[in-house]
């Protein structure tokens, strides 16, 4: 990148503005809160560094406002699932996908042994099982196509060349086996078609790639914009399957806080044991947070509270009926600075 260009980033990312105090604001908050682990599983994701803490807001007429590490990369881990859920639907349509992937929240752990005992369908497609299925479901004549199709559909979402960090994917690959676990499982009930090699080098392949908060936040945005890209324009998903990638990710998105998550904070959402967050506050903006101190529960601590106080304080909740109180859409225009609303 030029030195221009970097000086332009810079100048961008050090310009004040009412939102940008908040986030400042939020961030000096959490900062300090060291609580939670970061993943172990393997050892590329132990070597997380816990003061990391990036946060952007990404709006549907594409302004970006983000604050601390927000573009330092990690991997997107399960906030994957939701997208190759949007891209399932466009190859093969809500029935069949529909027929292979139940849509009920499980109360389980992500990556439990269990399917439906009368369908035989995994639950939903953000536990481990439902991710997988949902994999063996995209479409390509070879495990290349495949792979190359998932990555470009993640490019439209953040409106740049996807990489995958291979370190992470060879020891999500060697140590994968509980996954290989669910996905025989599937294999033998009939609920996937296999290759189950093929399908499941797709999935580690999909955790694997690299965002950082910033990009959660333009895919929360794109989201937000009818399937639209804000900064680039460009199409990501077809607009008639984003109501059911929203349902899935406000009934299912955070592990099994999913229900506190909804009833508190109130948006969709998406977590990954990487540390990152995407929400999104529909018809409005994209909300990226990324640190990788993770709760009991698998989601970003950090995380957590940033959105929920940034959703308390502005009445995002979709079900809040004082929503309608434009104090966000003021401070996104450079208006009145943003006082905590009565509650
Ligand atoms: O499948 C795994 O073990 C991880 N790569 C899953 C990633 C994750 O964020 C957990 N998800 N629900």
């Amino acid at each position: 990148m030029s030195a221009d260009v970097d000086a332009l980033i810079n100048r961008m990312k050090s310009a004040s503005s009412p939102l940008r105090d908040i986030l400042i604001e939020l961030h000096e908050k959490h900062r300090n809160d060291t609580s939670g682990e970061v993943a172990t599983y393997i050892p590329e994701l132990a070597r997380a560094d816990p003061n990391w803490f990036g946060i952007c807001i990404a709006t549907i007429d594409g302004q970006i406002f983000e604050f601390g590490d927000s573009r330092q990369q990690f991997t997107i881990q399960s906030v994957s699932k939701p997208f190759m859920y949007g891209l399932a639907l466009e190859d093969h349509g809500p029935n069949y996908v529909l027929s292979k992937v139940g849509v009920e929240p499980s109360g389980d752990t992500f990556n439990a042994i269990v399917l439906d005992e009368k369908s035989n369908r995994p639950f939903n497609p953000m536990v481990n099982a439902g991710a997988i299925a949902t994999a063996d479901m995209i479409k390509g004549n070879s495990q290349i196509e495949r792979t190359r199709r998932m990555m470009e559909m993640f490019g439209r979402y953040f409106g740049r060349p996807v990489n995958i960090d291979t370190s992470v994917f060879m020891s999500e690959r060697s140590t994968g086996h509980r996954n290989r676990a669910i996905a025989y499982l599937m294999l033998n009930a009939g609920m996937i078609a296999g290759p189950v090699d093929e399908t499941l080098e797709l999935y580690f392949n999909q955790c694997s790639v690299l965002v950082a908060a910033r990009d959660l936040a333009v895919m929360g945005a794109t989201l937000a914009n009818k399937g639209l890209n804000p900064i680039t324009q460009e199409r990501a998903i077809d607009d008639k399957y984003i109501k059911y990638l929203m349902s899935i990710m406000y009934t299912c998105g955070m592990y099994d806080y999913a229900g506190e998550w909804a009833y508190r904070v109130g948006i969709p959402a998406k977590s990954g044991v990487g540390g990152g967050i995407c929400a999104v506050v529909p018809g409005r903006l994209g909300i990226g947070v990324y640190s990788p101190l993770l709760d009991a529960k698998g989601n970003s601590v950090r995380g957590v509270k940033f959105c929920n106080e940034f959703a308390e304080r502005f009445g995002l909740h979709v079900f809040d009926p004082h929503a309608g109180n434009d104090l966000l859409g003021e401070l996104m225009r450079g208006g009145r600075k943003g006082s905590k609303q009565a509650s």
